[in-house]
């Protein structure tokens, strides 16, 4: 139960409230979505699993995990590098996820001040684009849930933070259900259940695979060693396949109910759905400014999103951390500090981009832009090649058979997705963007 529950904190997070709807928007709906939920199903569980399995079998960090097995199977020691990537991708998300969980921090402020209440879809827009234009605010809120991150991790107190989750997470998912409950109100329902579910499949293309692909590597936290190093926690008795299933459950739900509740604004006041990053902070104040009780639903709920995005981020920071432990002299505070601090002072460039540095370019992407791009469509989904890979092709079968409480029809559908349909999945992706 904790170990499920620590998955799905890392699992549900920003990534399902803020980043899914953004993106589907961006990638102009359906074909998105579909397509996303397929490289879930055949990609991103096998790789779970895969994940689960090898910290299960290491008991170490990732690095010395990847290490250790491929010692103990006579493979190549760069293996070892499968964890570096994850640890590096680690490392960089927080730097931009730590600027949006700021977003969500001040957003509590700004709900719980009554800022909404009677603004119109001008007002509230214009009220975000203030906010992004001022860089000493967004490094206020970032410095703070960065600090709050630090803070956690370095106490160690994280665990009290997943029980916690347990009432919280649903709390957040309830909000989220009444949010769809106004949507079914606004008269645009039915648009964004056909935006998001009915695909015009023309809107297909690399891109859209590549970032649907590297979207479910975010969104279950795969590809970072995060859900190895909590593999290696894991007691024999449990069920890695039946623990999936939990925690993809849990996180697609929340993803499908975010832009189930976010659409219908969007068409029911004719904003933008390609509107980036800022779509859930000028879409669902709309709501909460002009319902009644909207004033408390509103500070809770970004109070709830500020709590699920401190679960993940701590699940960010926490690798790193450990890395820096084994592999030098610091304790475990120092260590938290030296690596919060950097990563802190690298989240500075990236909430930059979004103002003073906005024009600051690589490739024709920002630095914000340049960090998600480089982690999520090309270190999480190529880590994850090779935890699946090794996995799959590596590891002596039989006991995966068993490990994995299979029998033999179970098996022979888990090797056809985890040696053929996953590895090859994610290389066509590759391919395709090459
Ligand atoms: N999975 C988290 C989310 O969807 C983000 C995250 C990514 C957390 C990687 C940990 C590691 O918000
Ligand atoms: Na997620």
């Amino acid at each position: 139960m904790g170990f499920v529950l620590a998955a799905t904190g890392s699992a549900v997070g920003l990534g399902n409230i803020w980043k899914f709807p953004y993106m589907v928007g961006q990638s102009g709906g359906a074909a998105f979505v579909l397509v996303y939920l397929v490289c879930i199903a055949l990609i991103g569980v096998p790789i779970l699993v895969a994940e689960w399995m090898i910290g299960r079998r290491g008991q170490k960090n990732p690095i010395n995990t990847m290490a250790q097995l491929a010692r103990e199977h006579g493979h190549h020691r760069s293996w070892a590098l499968v964890g570096g990537i994850g640890v590096l991708a680690a490392f960089l998300i927080l730097s931009f996820y730590s600027v949006i969980g700021g977003w969500s921090l001040a957003y509590v402020r700004d709900a719980l001040t009554g800022s909404f209440t009677g603004l119109d879809k001008g007002a509230i827009g214009a009220a975000f684009e203030g906010f992004l234009a001022r860089p000493l605010e967004l490094f206020g809120w970032h410095s703070l849930f960065m600090a709050l991150t630090i803070a956690i991790v370095a106490m160690g107190v994280s665990k009290g933070l997943e029980r916690g989750s347990k009432l919280l997470m649903p709390a957040l998912g309830l909000i989220l259900i009444v949010l769809v409950g106004y949507g079914a109100t606004t008269g645009s329902f039915g648009a964004a259940a056909s935006y998001l579910f009915n695909p015009d499949w023309s809107k297909l293309d690399g891109t859209v695979l590549l970032a649907a692909l590297g979207h479910a590597f975010f969104t279950l936290s795969l590809g970072m060693g995060i859900m190895m190093a909590y593999g290696s926690y894991l007691g024999e008795e449990v069920n890695l396949l039946r623990a999936a299933r939990t925690v993809v459950l849990m996180d697609t739900i929340f993803a499908l109910c975010a832009g189930m509740a976010i659409f219908p604004i969007v068409f029911a006041n004719g904003l933008d759905p390609a509107a980036g990053p800022g779509l859930v902070f000028v879409t669902l104040p709309l709501a909460f400014g002009n319902i009644s009780g909207g004033l408390v639903l509103g500070t809770l709920f970004f109070l709830l999103l500020s709590f699920a995005a401190l679960t993940s981020s701590i699940s960010l920071l926490e690798p790193v951390v450990e890395l820096l432990e084994e592999r030098t002299a610091l304790t475990r505070v120092g260590a938290t500090l030296v690596a919060g601090v950097t990563i802190w002072a690298l989240g500075i460039s990236a909430l930059l981009s979004f103002n003073l540095w906005s024009e600051v370019k690589l490739a024709g992407l920002n630095i914000f832009d340049l960090l998600d791009y480089l982690t999520s469509k090309f270190m999480l989904p190529l880590a994850g090649l090779g935890a699946i890979v090794f996995a799959a092709w590596k590891l002596e079968q039989t006991s995966v058979k068993r490990e994995l409480r299979l029998g033999d029809t179970g098996f022979a559908i888990w090797t056809l997705l985890s040696r053929y349909i996953a590895p090859i999945g994610v290389l066509y992706v590759f391919w395709n963007n090459l």
